[in-house]
């Protein structure tokens, strides 16, 4: 427990750019406490205590507003800056030097036993406020943008935002366009005025049509 709370009070001093000192780390930083109830809870839920383990995990979310399910797994040097609202369901996997930010959830879209929640590799980002649901992968060094809502897996080292979680346009190599480079999720100003004409021609077209039945 003390290796691990110096690596995790090291590796968290070093990535915030707070640069807080180590009486600041080990004594009011709920990240770094959560991850030492979850590992205590962790254990004793893979020993076969699941109440107590349930206890400890409760007892972890009371002090530092993190919910993490004992069952979940967890590497080293998780960094869960501020905190507050994170939830971090039961087939959760989490790989090494990832950063989590308050109000992420990591949560399941099915009731299906087995693995529901999603696996993040090493050194991903989830910004704040994002969900990442489903049993989907998060890449070695990927981001979600804060407040997105990741539904697919997203490939080692890319960025994906908003809702649906996609690649900010023109990030992706197999981003899709619709003509002069405007990619298709972007707005088509052009496009969408030659709609609306197309339209009006063809209500005129059938406006001309009922007046010569007429
Ligand atoms: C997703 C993120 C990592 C992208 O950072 P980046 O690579 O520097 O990307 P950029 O800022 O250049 O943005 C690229 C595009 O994505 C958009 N974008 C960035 N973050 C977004 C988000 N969270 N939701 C929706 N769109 C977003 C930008 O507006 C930009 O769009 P544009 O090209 O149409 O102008 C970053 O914006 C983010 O959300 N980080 C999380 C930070 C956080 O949670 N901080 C909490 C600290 S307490």
């Amino acid at each position: 427990m003390m290796r691990e709370l110096i690596e995790l009070g090291r590796s968290i001093r070093a990535r915030d750019p707070a640069r807080p000192s180590w009486g600041e780390v080990v004594f009011s930083y709920p990240g770094l406490h959560a991850v030492l109830w979850h590992r205590l809870a962790h254990r004793l839920w893979h020993w076969g205590f699941r109440g107590l383990g349930r206890f400890f995990s409760h007892l972890g979310r009371m002090l530092t507003g993190i919910e993490i399910h004992p069952g979940a797994k967890i590497g080293r040097r998780l960094f869960i800056d501020h905190g507050m609202g994170v939830v971090i369901g039961e087939t959760a996997e989490i790989g090494d030097d990832v950063l989590i930010y308050h109000n992420v959830t990591l949560g399941g879209l099915s009731l299906k036993p087995g693995k529901r929640h999603p696996t993040v590799l090493d050194g991903a980002i989830i910004g704040a406020g994002a969900a990442v649901l489903g049993p989907i992968t998060i890449g070695r060094g990927a981001r979600v943008g804060a407040h997105s809502v990741a539904v697919d897996s997203v490939p080692d080292g890319v960025t994906v935002v908003g809702t649906p979680a996609r690649c900010p346009p023109g990030q992706c190599e197999d981003e899709r366009t619709v003509g002069y480079g405007i990619a298709a999720s972007k707005p088509d100003p052009v496009g969408e005025r030659l709609d609306a004409m197309e339209t009006e021609i063809r209500r005129l077209r059938a406006e001309l049509a009922l007046r010569r039945a007429g």
